[in-house]
């Protein structure tokens, strides 16, 4: 694993924002996995800002509710024509059918669909009990791409952005942690003190069902984009990895 931490937020995702902006220079195709969530809007406005050309990448989405039409507010379908697609025009753009008559079957043609084409590079966030996409805690390491019910604590987290408690869907479908780990690359961003624990138990504890990040660390290439205060539980563990780690606390302005 990659770490590096800045020291605001905004510099989080600018280094993350740099690194996929430089990965997609100068290549004729490429397939980006994108991620939903209050983490990559930043990201996603810079992508806007700087006029950057994606005519020549398809995209991939890591998940989606279960139950909301494509033009329901809440969709990730919609975030992502909000966010990104209605200004940033892609080559293709992929996402689950939330409101696919049979789920199982919608998240099986994903699967083939995400395998067939091969992902470059996966933007990925961390919920905060360490799930990473809709892959909660107790998922099988191995797992593709599956309908899933999410836990009180996502939905809790994710609640913010409806207006009842009622209305945060109860299931997803969502790619599964071998359908991420087949990325080429990844690049997760993690920010604010809420994302702390999740990020301490990402870098630090053995890989298990019990923090589904923790399967990263067996990936080849992963670059984790902190904010300090993400970072704050596992100072100790970086500064073990010696001057190079250390050496990567910084911040893009300074
Ligand atoms: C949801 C998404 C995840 C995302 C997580 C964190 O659960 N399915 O992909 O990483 O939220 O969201 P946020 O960035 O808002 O903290």
């Amino acid at each position: 694993m990659n770490i590096l931490v800045a020291k605001t937020p905004a510099d989080a995702e600018q280094i993350a924002y740099t690194l996929i902006k430089e990965r997609l220079a100068g290549k004729r195709e490429f397939v980006l996995g994108l991620a939903t969530g209050s983490t990559p809007v930043g990201m996603y406005k810079m992508f806007k800002q700087d006029q950057l050309d994606c005519r020549h990448v398809t995209s991939v989405n890591l998940d989606e509710y279960i139950g909301l039409a494509p033009s329901h507010p809440q969709s990730y379908y919609h975030f992502m024509e909000e966010r990104l697609f209605n200004d940033v025009p892609f080559k293709e753009s992929h996402l689950p059918r939330g409101d696919a008559k049979d789920p199982d079957a919608e998240a099986e043609r994903y699967e083939q669909l995400v395998r067939s084409i091969g992902v470059d590079l996966q933007l990925l966030g961390i919920g905060e009990n360490g799930h990473i996409a809709f892959n909660e805690p107790g998922t099988a390491l191995d797992a593709k791409t599956h309908v899933t019910a999410l836990t009180e604590s996502t939905r809790e987290a994710n609640r913010r952005f409806f207006n009842a408690s009622e209305e945060v869907p109860t299931h997803a479908i969502t790619m599964g942690l071998d359908t991420i780990m087949n990325a080429r690359e990844i690049v997760l961003v993690a920010t604010g003190d809420r994302k702390a624990n999740a990020v301490h138990h990402m870098i630090e504890s053995v890989p298990s069902v019990d923090w589904p990040a923790t399967i990263l660390q067996a990936h080849p290439s992963v670059t984790i984009v902190l904010d300090t205060e993400a970072a704050s539980q596992c100072a100790q563990a970086l500064q073990a990895r010696g001057s190079e780690a250390a050496a990567r606390f910084f911040s893009i302005r300074s």
